[in-house]
């Protein structure tokens, strides 16, 4: 492709509106090994249509850093994985295109991704991408994204703080029939911040975050979460690591469907299953 014809959309116009670039060097390290842990066979695997299929990084900001850093840790598992970094801003896509390469690519395109005919995706990461826009944007962006994505990819959409020492996402799975569903909720921290359930309240995305409110589910789980780190202010004592772990521990007991094993609660992540 001639670098002009990045610049164009591939298709039609781009669908979304330009927002803030804001971006930082391993910002979005977390997620990327969050998805190396939770499901490694999206990266690598081959069957159907997933020999060549993409990994999109939508909204990759002011320069593909991130995109780049994805690249170099997913290819560690699959040194063949083609990567589209897609921007709705005609400049970060020239910021970024000195960096592509035969399988490294950077298109100017929006919800209705820029894809070239033939091509199919295995997973989309859009992190700090829906968090500028409304709430009404979020389903129209849903419907479109997922259209894209392959029966059995993923979609891992969601809101870090400036430095992705914490984080919150949504992980929508593509199903056979061609629908969609939420598949989890996932928090992450590093626990530099120590362990504050309100803190994660403040970076939830789009679809959640006005909707903590009395009434909606994500304000019963939250005041669920609040009462079993209260409950179990105890464990602070051998640590922050050690206080989330029994929070969550108390969570579930409440009733809430979440992953207990001890590769996620130790690392810093708790895993909402949404059925
Ligand atoms: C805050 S930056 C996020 C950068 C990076 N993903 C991160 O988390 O550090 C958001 C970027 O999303 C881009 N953007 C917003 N809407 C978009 C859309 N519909 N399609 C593609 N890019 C979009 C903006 O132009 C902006 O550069």
């Amino acid at each position: 492709m001639k670098k002009s014809s990045h610049l164009q959309a591939v298709s039609k116009k781009p669908e979304g509106q330009p927002t803030r670039g804001k971006t930082a060097s391993n910002r979005l390290r977390r997620v990327d090994n969050f998805i190396l842990l939770y499901e490694p066979s999206l990266l690598t695997r081959t069957d159907d249509r997933f020999a060549d299929a993409l990994f999109v990084d939508l909204g990759y900001g002011f320069d593909p850093r991130t995109t780049l850093e994805s690249a170099a840790r997913f290819r560690r598992l699959n040194p063949n994985l083609k990567i589209l970094g897609v921007e709705i801003d005609k400049e970060r896509v020239e910021a970024a295109l000195p960096f592509a390469d035969e399988k490294t690519f950077f298109r100017l395109g929006g919800f209705n991704l820029p894809l070239l005919e033939g091509e199919s995706v295995r997973l989309i990461r859009a992190f700090n991408v829906l968090r500028q826009y409304e709430e009404k944007d979020f389903a129209p962006a849903y419907e479109r994204l997922a259209h894209y994505i392959l029966p059995g990819g993923l979609m891992i959409e969601g809101t870090s703080n400036p430095f992705g020492s914490i984080w919150a996402a949504n992980a929508a799975r593509k199903m056979e029939d061609g629908s969609w569903k939420m598949e989890a909720l996932v928090f992450s921290t590093n626990f530099r911040l120590g362990f504050d359930v309100e803190e994660f309240q403040t970076i939830l995305p789009k679809n959640l975050i006005h909707r903590v409110v009395p009434g909606e589910a994500i304000y019963d789980f939250f005041e669920a979460w609040k009462r079993a780190a209260a409950e179990t202010a105890a464990a602070k004592a051998y640590g922050a690591r050690q206080w989330f772990g029994a929070a969550a521990q108390s969570l579930a007991r409440r009733g809430y469907k979440v992953n207990l094993q001890k590769k996620w609660l130790s690392k810093g992540w708790l895993i909402w299953e949404r059925d």
